[in-house]
């Protein structure tokens, strides 16, 4: 694709690109955010370095792409910014959010399009990348009659699979666990291809199956979404931001840096409800 306003670098031919020449922080023109939504449409997720952003130019830059998601049960650190998810760990952390393969927030009956981190802290001594997986790539890898077995069914997403440890730990009024069914294979609404739509994090079992096979066929699944052919992996430096596309992409945050700090806030962009066009 040729960009006028911005220069698009791709980490792998798969999946992934550096994006230069946009400044998040001020409005953007038309052009440029066209040419900003073409690159991660293309890339599945787009990165950006040296970026300098208030909060609530964060938040600009994520409602040029769509309304801006509140998380149903994850705490609100910042009481003014309630769409500020913060993504934190320090020495105290026996856990980071996002640690297994998932699609952000999958189990909403919309699930979000996409994601901006932007990271302020990164661990002293290295460490804390994030893996990035293209749920085309693991799609299109597939034979063509277990993609056809696939199209005909559908999964349940659980936010109790990913946020158990919620349910009694939390300072929210308006908390909630939803759930959602949703087809195994969805249609991007943009691209129009498929990608494969169930991950490790919040998906729980396909109904149309016995749990025996519910369970053998999502570990497979799981196990050929982590296919490292199928990803790419980014090394964060303060000021960095990731945007990713979760109609599209799987992601994994490494907790590989206790007890050192990793700090950066995540706006989250709604999405629409999955389908699959045959
Ligand atoms: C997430 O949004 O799932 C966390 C990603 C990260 O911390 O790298």
């Amino acid at each position: 694709m040729a960009y006028q306003t911005i220069e698009v670098k791709q980490l792998t031919p798969t999946i992934g690109a550096e994006v230069f020449g946009a400044d998040l922080s001020g409005p953007l023109g038309n052009q440029q955010f066209q040419e900003i939504h073409d690159a991660l449409m293309e890339n599945q997720v787009i990165f950006f370095r040296d970026q300098k952003l208030t909060i609530d130019q964060h938040k600009d830059f994520g409602r040029r792409f769509g309304k801006l998601h509140v998380h149903p049960n994850a705490p609100i650190d910042l009481p003014e910014h309630p769409e500020i998810l913060v993504i934190k760990a320090d020495e105290k952390s026996k856990h980071v959010a996002g640690e297994e393969w998932h699609s952000d927030v999958s189990c909403d009956i919309e699930p979000p399009m996409g994601s901006i981190l932007y990271m302020h802290e990164v661990p002293a001594n290295g460490g804390g990348d994030t893996l990035f997986a293209s749920m085309y790539a693991a799609y299109d890898a597939l034979s063509a009659p277990m993609q056809r077995f696939l199209e005909t069914l559908t999964a349940l997403h659980d936010s109790s699979k990913a946020h158990y440890y919620r349910v009694k730990a939390t300072d929210r009024s308006d908390i909630q666990f939803p759930n959602a069914e949703h087809p195994v294979v969805r249609t991007h609404p943009v691209t129009g291809r498929k990608a494969l739509y169930v991950n490790r994090g919040f998906t729980l079992k396909i109904p149309q199956l016995k749990r025996h096979e519910s369970n053998a066929l999502l570990e497979m699944l799981y196990r050929h979404v982590e296919t490292p052919e199928f990803q790419c992996r980014f090394k964060w430096r303060p000021n960095s931001i990731a945007f990713w596309d979760n109609r599209c992409t799987q992601h994994h945050a490494m907790f590989d840096y206790h007890p050192h700090r990793r700090y950066g806030h995540r706006v989250t962009v709604c999405g629409d409800k999955p389908f699959l066009r045959a």
